[in-house]
């Protein structure tokens, strides 16, 4: 697939967990004390790492069905519970509740802020959060973290969860843009793979050290280490 020019792009969708929200600095700390109060030797940031592994995987399985999407805080909380089992982590289904809500703090990388908003004052492009996240707690999370984007797109609204190619098109359909002219932003390549296959521009964040390998050979249309770097991108274009 050929890359895709970003001097006509026009809107920017942001992908949320793992890209904008740090997933580590959100939930490691209630996971460590919980796991050392359970004997479990093991690092809390690699439980974390793998139970985002396993919610990914299993928020895809509904439309591998052919079923209704399930949501995505059923799915979270599911996927924690198999993983300590798999672990062998003695847990209660209270447990898996304050760790997802009131153990967790929710926080931004700290590039998120300073540079979303430098890309908002070049007043150039709609900015939007473009989520697996179901609607109501992405907006929450949205408007509560106070990230500088002018709406959330969530999965839930076109009943998929991304890669599905519903799911970019939702999105695309709410920009009012032609593909080409949205550029979505993620720091995971299967979500830059799925909105370059439904038509969107991709722009990779090599937030982990793991340079953007796809699949199937592609490449995004767009890869750097950070939200700077590309606010410097755009701003050029
Ligand atoms: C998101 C994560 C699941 O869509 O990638 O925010």
């Amino acid at each position: 697939m050929q890359k895709i020019p970003l001097g006509p792009v026009r809107a920017i969708t942001f992908d949320m967990y793992g890209t904008l929200l740090d997933l580590a600095a959100s939930f490691a700390a209630g996971f460590d004390e919980f796991l050392k109060a359970k004997g479990y030797p093991g690092s809390a940031g690699d439980v974390v790492q793998a139970w985002e592994a396993a919610y990914l995987h299993e928020s895809n399985v509904d439309s591998l069905l052919g079923r209704p999407r399930t949501p995505f805080e059923t799915v979270r909380r599911v996927t924690l519970s198999q993983l300590f089992f798999k672990l062998k982590i003695a847990h209660t289904k209270d447990d898996i509740e304050q760790l997802v809500t009131t153990k967790a703090t929710p926080t931004l990388f700290p590039d998120v802020k300073e540079h979303l908003t430098r890309l908002q004052g070049l007043g150039k492009y709609q900015m939007a959060v473009l989520s697996n996240g179901d609607l109501e707690s992405l907006d929450r999370a949205v408007s509560g973290l106070g990230i500088p984007v002018g709406r959330a797109i969530s999965a839930e609204q076109a009943g998929y969860y991304k890669p599905h190619a519903g799911v970019y098109q939702h999105a695309v359909k709410e920009l009012g843009l032609p593909g080409e002219q949205v550029l979505h932003v993620a720091a995971h390549a299967w979500d830059i793979r799925g909105a370059r296959a439904a038509g969107m521009a991709g722009a990779y964040i090599n937030r982990y050290g793991i340079p953007y390998i796809d699949a199937d050979g592609s490449q995004a249309d767009l890869e750097v280490p950070g939200l700077a770097e590309l606010a410097d991108r755009l701003t050029q274009t």
